[in-house]
């Protein structure tokens, strides 16, 4: 009889190496195998370290939430498919119906569609400007959670953290923040009594515009109720995107140093420009959170800044035709500079009083500073700002 069959299925055998290889291994496997019963209990109990199924999470999980926790000092961290999947799995595993929730109007659009979407199940949304502490105080009465990002897409309002979360907490509000602009390398937001930090590992901590992750960090009681959910309801990543992002997050310091030096100096062009109307920069005076953000951010200002051309399509699109280095692209926190259009991408679904009420009109661009040479970015935008 040919054993062909069978030595396909078990004849890849290899001697696993005993000494550590420098970067880590992809564990590309779904399931995972058990000596026999008792092994499987130790594992579930986590009495013996283990992986289960993929569900679960493989070393690469355990590998990339290690170093999130890690970055932000925090007891421990679950990684998620995306960062809506990590702001999902916190909502779904810590609010029921009856709860109240109060959000900064200032968050990433999609953010405020999901908290939308929880009312359908009966979890209550209370939109707040952060810059009114006498407003949040009255808001959170009666709350179970307080929503706020670091610096806000895509205006970059910088909450003081401190006050709001004290503010919070003797409401009896948990506070979560959404730190992605930030990343650990601007801002370790538990350092400032949050309870728990998300951040979409998509961008600056992966770096390459590559992956789609999440994580959130905190507490090793709440972070449990978060990867209860995550995993019963699959709303977890694979092995090889959370390697990626282990091997990403090596540059992270290296890229943020250079990438939020850029950022302030663009800042600094843009405002003296005559065609930019305005210039959302937490590192510039002129930014109304610019003394929240002195204590709040640490290392500089990050990397993503907004700017204002006048109202027009016609315009933004006269500057996209003639930038050569920096493309339009819906997302940030690459090794490329990139721009983005609120009104027409992450608030596009928001109604055009919602947008309107935040400023995001149609002459309204994002940019995700990256780690080219400043030189360049600046003539680049100097010339396309010529065609305006
Ligand atoms: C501030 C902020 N939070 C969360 C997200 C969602 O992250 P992801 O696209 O990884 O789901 C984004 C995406 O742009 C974002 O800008």
């Amino acid at each position: 009889m040919d054993d062909l069959a069978t030595l396909a299925v078990h004849g890849a055998k290899a001697e696993k190496p005993q000494n550590e290889p420098v970067s880590s291994p992809i564990y590309q496997s779904a399931s995972w195998t058990f000596r026999d019963l008792d092994e499987v209990d130790a594992v579930y109990e986590g009495r013996e370290a283990g992986a289960i199924y993929g569900r679960n999470g493989t070393p690469n999980h355990r590998a990339l939430e290690a170093l999130f926790a890690a970055l932000h000092r925090a007891e421990s961290a679950v990684a998620c498919a995306s960062g809506m999947s990590a702001l999902s799995a916190t909502f779904l595993g810590l609010l029921g119906s009856g709860d109240k929730v109060v959000a900064s109007q200032d968050l990433y659009g999609s953010t405020l569609n999901v908290l939308r979407d929880l009312g359908r199940f009966g979890v209550q949304t209370v939109t707040i400007d952060i810059g009114d502490v006498a407003g949040v105080k009255r808001a959170l009465k009666g709350a179970k959670l307080l929503l706020l990002e670091t610096a806000s897409n895509p205006r970059l309002r910088v909450p003081d953290l401190p006050k709001l979360s004290a503010l919070a907490h003797q409401a009896g509000a948990m506070v979560v923040v959404d730190n992605t602009f930030a990343s650990p390398y601007h801002c370790r937001a538990l350092e400032h009594g949050v309870d728990l930090v998300m951040e979409s590992l998509t961008k600056f901590i992966n770096g390459h515009s590559d992956v789609m992750l999440g994580a959130v960090a905190g507490k090793k009681d709440l972070i449990e109720k978060i990867r209860t959910v995550a995993v019963r309801m699959g709303l977890v990543s694979n092995p090889y995107e959370c390697w990626l992002a282990v091997r990403g997050a090596e540059t992270l310091e290296l890229r943020m140093e250079r990438a939020s030096r850029s950022a302030l100096e663009l800042a600094q062009f843009l405002e003296r420009h005559p065609k930019v109307r305005r210039v959302h920069y937490p590192g510039l005076p002129s930014h109304a959170d610019h003394e929240t953000a002195r204590k709040v951010l640490r290392n500089g200002f990050a990397a993503m800044l907004s700017f204002e051309l006048e109202p027009s399509r016609t315009s933004v699109n006269a500057l996209l035709h003639h930038l050569r280095y920096i493309k339009l692209a819906l997302s940030l926190g690459g090794a490329n500079t990139t721009l983005s259009h609120p009104a027409t991408s992450s608030h596009r679904f928001l109604s055009p009083q919602e947008r309107e009420a935040l400023g995001l009109h149609d002459g309204f661009l994002r940019m995700s500073v990256g780690i080219e040479r400043l030189e360049d970015l600046r003539a680049d935008l100097m010339q396309a700002l010529e065609a305006v």
